[in-house]
């Protein structure tokens, strides 16, 4: 029986034991630093925090953490390789990932996303439901590219950054190290580290 350690029992971490499950993975539990509090996350179990975790490491054949935090996921991603966990990544069979592109460790790709030739993504990475990295792009570790993101080819994008939902990068733009990137937002230039990019928000103009 092929089991999983979720490290992260929030709402990425159920979309991340639903693809496992796509993929064959049988048995399925939760590590979370809200247990015992929080017993369960949706049909699978939180079976301990991340000290019984580390206890437990023998038992499972594959481990991934799942935190939205981009830097505490990717730390703790970090932290359990160099104690020779198991780390995996998910790739889920509805998603399309170049061959001759390059996926980290412990990173997601979730259903209708699409990782194009020659693009790299590191590690503690996810590239949510139908985002797009083109072809030759170059993802740091624990980057996040949200649901419905567009990177075109060539895109840039440093450790631990966040591209909102629905955003679209321009071809060939270097964004920094921990920036966020708005919901929406259109990148036409180069973004330096650490800063939040948005665009203009739809207003209400009648009642
Ligand atoms: C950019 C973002 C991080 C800002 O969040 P925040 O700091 O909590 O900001 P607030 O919601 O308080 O908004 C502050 C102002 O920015 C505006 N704003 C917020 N997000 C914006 C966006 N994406 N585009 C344009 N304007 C935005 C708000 O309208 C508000 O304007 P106001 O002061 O004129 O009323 C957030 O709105 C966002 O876009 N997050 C991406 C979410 C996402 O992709 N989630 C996917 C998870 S899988």
């Amino acid at each position: 029986m092929k089991k999983l350690a979720i490290y992260g029992a929030g709402g990425h971490g159920r979309v991340v034991a639903d693809t496992a499950i796509v993929l064959g993975w049988q048995e399925i539990v939760f590590y979370d630093e809200s247990w015992p509090q929080h017993q369960k996350n949706s049909i699978w179990p939180v079976v301990g925090n991340y000290e019984n975790l580390l206890a437990n490491l023998v038992e499972y054949d594959g481990v991934i953490v799942a935190f939205g935090n981009c830097l505490i996921r990717l730390e703790k991603t970090r932290e359990l390789n160099r104690l020779c966990a198991p780390i995996v990544s998910l790739v889920h069979p509805r998603s399309f990932v170049s061959p001759n592109s390059t996926l980290g460790q412990g990173s997601v790709v979730f259903a209708g996303a699409v990782i194009n030739i020659e693009a790299n993504v590191g590690d503690a990475s996810i590239i949510n439901t139908g985002a797009t990295v083109d072809h030759d792009c170059i993802i740091g570790s624990g980057v996040h590219i949200c649901p419905g993101a567009n990177l075109s080819g060539g895109v840039e994008v440093g450790e631990t950054s966040w591209i909102g939902v629905g955003s679209c990068v321009r071809h060939g733009i270097k964004i920094g190290a921990n920036v966020i990137v708005g919901a929406g937002a259109v990148i036409v230039k180069d973004v330096p580290n650490g800063v939040t990019m948005l665009s203009v928000a739809a207003s209400q103009i009648n009642s």
